[in-house]
């Protein structure tokens, strides 16, 4: 166990730094394990009194400290593990440091690194302090201009800003100068340096001028950076039609790399990219790549107004550029592939891993009081709920009101490092409404549970409503004040016609009464129309009005959520021992016919056909959760549906075959969704004619979504037909490592039982390399968060394959360690011989020495 007990930080002890950095001068001499960097930055005081200057810096070799070029002596400053102290300086200076850094050795992926050959940075956080000494907080900005000096082997010499100089120096090494402009914070700096291939190409903004864009790809790779171009394109466009945003410098870059822990960075002009969420062309990228790249490619390119040119004043304010940018590239996506499938999937995901977040030990709120390392702080809750926020206040306000708030946001605070409270006050100012109870969205963790239930009084054709909300305790918050919860509601007659179009009540306060008067005739309710908020809704509906509204609910959303909830209702009443065997085949009958609607696209058609996930069916299931049971009653539903539905899945699965050209367009990709979903479902049912139809699939099929789409089934069918598929595929693939990465996961998603067995031998692969995050998650995250039956092994052998995983990991890179704990962390909501033998592995993690304090944090707030 550590000994040193590492100290929170909290919001409320938020003080300004007392001085400014005018500008940073940094100058890099590039070599893999020496490389040297000198900093002047021009510091003024600013805040009163006598502060003493106190710079972070990590793992620095520090070699020379002056001030206005004089060398310090040793009794000028200090120098511990994590800072710089000069105890007495003027109040304007220029202070000069030069340290040695070995990026080759840092395989902890922050910092200055090394990927493949390259040298490449990642700053966000608290990277920065592991290349200089600076006052590394995201409220010090400062104007930079960077020289970097490297061996001509490394033609590509990358900062940010504007390229002002290059040339080439002795001993075959060459220089560039670059020059931004904009000041920012120390996260935003960004350095490349390699042997690259760039694409290019230009866009003209809105007023004229003429941006040039490249991205940046490994020798040889740059046909699979189109596509990403082509979508970085259409959002620059569309920021400026749909926000005013315009791009501000001349340049703008990005570049892939391979390792890296999240996935991608927005640095100032110079974004760096997780390859996976770059490369693509058809051959070995599925549509589910392309729509992420289309928008990890916006998300980090809106940042450089919702995060760059306005900035977070401090960690706490994280979802005050990652909420707003997350709602900004949903909004985009949206638009660029259709509202309802978009939101669907948005809200799966938010479902998936924010609910889950906030159900667990580690909930927390979007804004956050304290943390131990921010690092474990980019989450779903400040991501996916903090968008969600964003998305209330628009319907509260209503979208022009919105845009106004907006507007003034990026006018008043443009060039500033700001709060949420700040961001809310311009919502406040615009649109003359008191938003100070809509503040509680950001300090109270949990999911508010609401329930909806109705009255209908025939003879005066009067509607009540009655809401209520509640929200469990979490971590740290015993009691809950109710929030204002827009709830969107919209009425359909038995017969499925709109008798009422939608309307947003306002849930304000624990419980309330809504009367709805000149109510013809006895409603169906279809409430929360598009998830209209951030909560688990339960109503007192029938099964036969669900079956009305999936049938009918011209909200689409909620025609695929009345789908949902008839599955997952059925689904759990198995697993606990209760199959309704009727009630499964009605809704294999009602699936059919929505199946065969000609007025529904194909990719509604595919999201109808995937049933509940089993970690969602973890989540939602009252008791302590069986995975395994929950498995086996989800497969049950599936072999009726496949065989209710059999000529039907099977004719649909020809019918989307496309023999064309590929396209990447949503609605290609909607088509082979379908086939896929289609795909998926007929191997629950593998007698001789569906096998050689998903054999068929398979090795026909001419791009990677088809391919991937015949592979899972055959691997989940196991046998001979595995082991062939899986041997081809690695054999086709064997040299590309993005293709490589999900021929681990899905093995690691196999259902079969002898899973565990084959993930562990995985391990033991040559191409396994857990040092390359992708790689990891592939086979290790992969197996523990989505394939729950045979994690949650009896044996607890799944628990003890993910802790040693978690300690072998944090040896080198704590950041990606710490996101392998939260499957763990969930050990209360398991069955309790499972939950023990959960707790037990956290247990042995704890008491580890020489614990990260990323995974320190979260193993100990798993186990209170
Ligand atoms: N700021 C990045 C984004 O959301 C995420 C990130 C955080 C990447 C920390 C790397 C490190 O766009
Ligand atoms: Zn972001």
């Amino acid at each position: 166990m550590r000994t040193d007990t590492p100290q929170p930080i909290r919001l409320a002890d938020y003080r300004p730094f007392p001085f400014a950095i005018e500008t940073t001068r940094l100058v890099f001499d590039l070599s893999p394990s020496a490389t040297r960097v000198r900093a002047e930055l021009a510091i003024r005081r600013t805040g009163d009194g006598d502060a003493p200057l106190v710079l972070n810096g990590e793992r620095l070799k520090l070699l020379s400290v002056t001030i206005d070029g004089q060398a310090l002596s040793a009794n000028q400053y200090a120098v511990d593990a994590e800072h710089l102290t000069v105890p007495e300086t003027p109040d304007q200076f220029v202070l000069t440091t030069e340290v040695e850094i070995d990026p080759l050795a840092n395989k902890a992926l922050t910092g200055l690194y090394m990927s493949g050959g390259r040298f490449c940075t990642q700053c966000e956080a608290e990277g920065f302090r592991t290349i200089t000494y600076f006052p590394d907080r995201p409220d010090v900005l400062s104007r930079y201009s960077v020289r970097i000096e490297a061996d001509g082997g490394l033609p590509h010499l990358l900062s940010n800003g504007n390229l002002v100089d290059q040339g080439s120096l002795d001993g075959a090494r060459h220089f560039a100068e670059w020059v931004d402009p904009f000041p920012k914070p120390s996260y935003l700096f960004a350095l490349v340096a390699g042997d690259l291939d760039v694409v290019t190409d230009s866009f003209v903004t809105m007023s004229g001028r003429e941006v040039a864009l490249k991205i940046f790809v490994d020798p040889g790779q740059a046909s699979r950076a189109t596509y990403a171009l082509d979508s970085l394109k259409r959002a620059m466009k569309w920021d400026e039609e749909a926000f005013g945003r315009e791009y501000d410098l001349d340049l703008f870059m990005i570049v892939a790399v391979r390792d890296f822990n999240f996935g991608a960075m927005e640095n100032k002009g110079l974004n760096i990219f997780n390859s996976s969420l770059l490369l693509a062309d058809p051959e070995t990228a599925t549509d589910a790549d392309f729509e992420r790249i289309e928008a990890v490619v916006a998300h980090e390119y809106f940042h450089n107004w919702t995060g760059n040119r306005i900035t977070c004043r401090d960690w706490f304010q994280l979802c005050l550029k990652e909420g707003f940018t997350v709602f900004r590239d949903q909004s985009f996506s949206a638009d660029m592939r259709g509202a309802v499938v978009q939101r669907i999937k948005d809200v799966r995901a938010l479902r998936a891993r924010q609910f889950a977040e906030d159900a667990g030990p580690l909930a927390h709120p979007v804004r956050p009081s304290s943390y131990l390392k921010i690092d474990n702080f980019y989450t779903a809750t400040i991501y996916e709920k903090g968008s969600e926020i964003i998305r209330m206040l628009k319907t509260i306000l209503g979208a022009e009101a919105f845009r106004k708030g907006c507007d003034l946001y990026f006018e008043r605070h443009d060039g500033e490092a700001t709060t949420v409270e700040a961001f809310i006050a311009c919502f406040t100012e615009t649109s003359g409404q008191d938003l100070s109870d809509f503040f509680a969205w950001y300090e109270q963790a949990g999911t508010p549970a609401v329930t909806l239930t109705s009255d209908y009084d025939a003879q005066a054709s009067v509607l009540t409503l009655n809401l209520r909300q509640s929200t469990a305790p979490t971590p740290g918050q015993p009691t809950k004040r109710p929030l204002p919860i827009p709830v969107a509601i919209g009425l359909l007659s038995q017969g499925g016609e709109s008798l009422r179009d939608t309307e947003v009540v306002l849930l304000d306060k624990d419980a309330m009464t809504v009367r709805w008067e000149g109510v013809a005739q006895p409603p169906v309710l279809s409430a929360l129309r598009g998830f209209s908020a951030p909560v688990n809704l339960t109503t007192d509906a029938r099964p036969s009005d669900r079956y009305v509204l999936f049938s009918a609910d011209p909200d689409l959303f909620n025609r695929w959520e009345a789908g949902q909830t008839l599955a997952r209702d059925l689904i759990l009443a198995r697993a606990a021992g209760a199959p309704d065997e009727v009630g499964e085949e009605r809704y294999a009958e009602a699936l059919g016919q929505a199946l065969v609607d000609e007025a529904a696209e194909p990719a509604f058609k595919a999201l109808l056909l995937s049933l509940p996930s089993e970690p969602d069916l973890t989540l939602l299931s009252e008791e302590p959760a069986d995975p395994l049971a929950l498995h086996e009653a989800r497969d049950a539903l599936r072999i009726r549906i496949a065989i209710h539905l059999g000529d039907l899945l099977r004719r649909l699965h020809g019918e989307m075959q496309s023999s064309g050209e590929f396209s990447p367009s949503a609605e290609a990709a909607g088509r082979r969704a379908l086939r896929n979903a289609c795909a998926d479902m007929l191997s629950a049912d593998p007698h001789d004619e569906n096998l050689t139809r998903l054999v068929g699939h398979y090795e026909a099929s001419r791009n990677m979504t088809d391919m991937i789409g015949g592979l899972y089934p055959l691997v989940c069918i196991g046998g001979e037909a595995r082991e062939k598929a899986l041997s081809a595929f690695y054999d086709t693939w064997a040299a590309e490592p993005l293709v490589l990465d999900k021929w681990f996961s899905i093995q690691s998603r196999d259902p079969n039982p002898d899973v565990l067995d084959r993930v562990v031998a995985l391990t033991r692969h040559p191409a396994f390399e857990p040092t390359n995050p992708n790689r990891l998650r592939a086979l290790v995250s992969a197996f523990a968060s989505f394939n729950p039956a045979r994690f949650h092994d009896p044996s607890g052998a799944g628990y003890r394959f993910l802790a040693d995983q978690i300690l072998t990991v944090d040896k080198f890179n704590p950041m990606t360690a710490a996101r392998l704990v939260e499957p763990l962390g969930a050990w209360r909501r398991y069955k309790s011989d499972l939950g023990a033998l959960m707790r037990q592995e956290l247990e042995r993690i704890a008491v580890h020495p020489d614990l990260s304090k990323n995974v320190l944090e979260l193993v100990t707030k798993s186990l209170t």
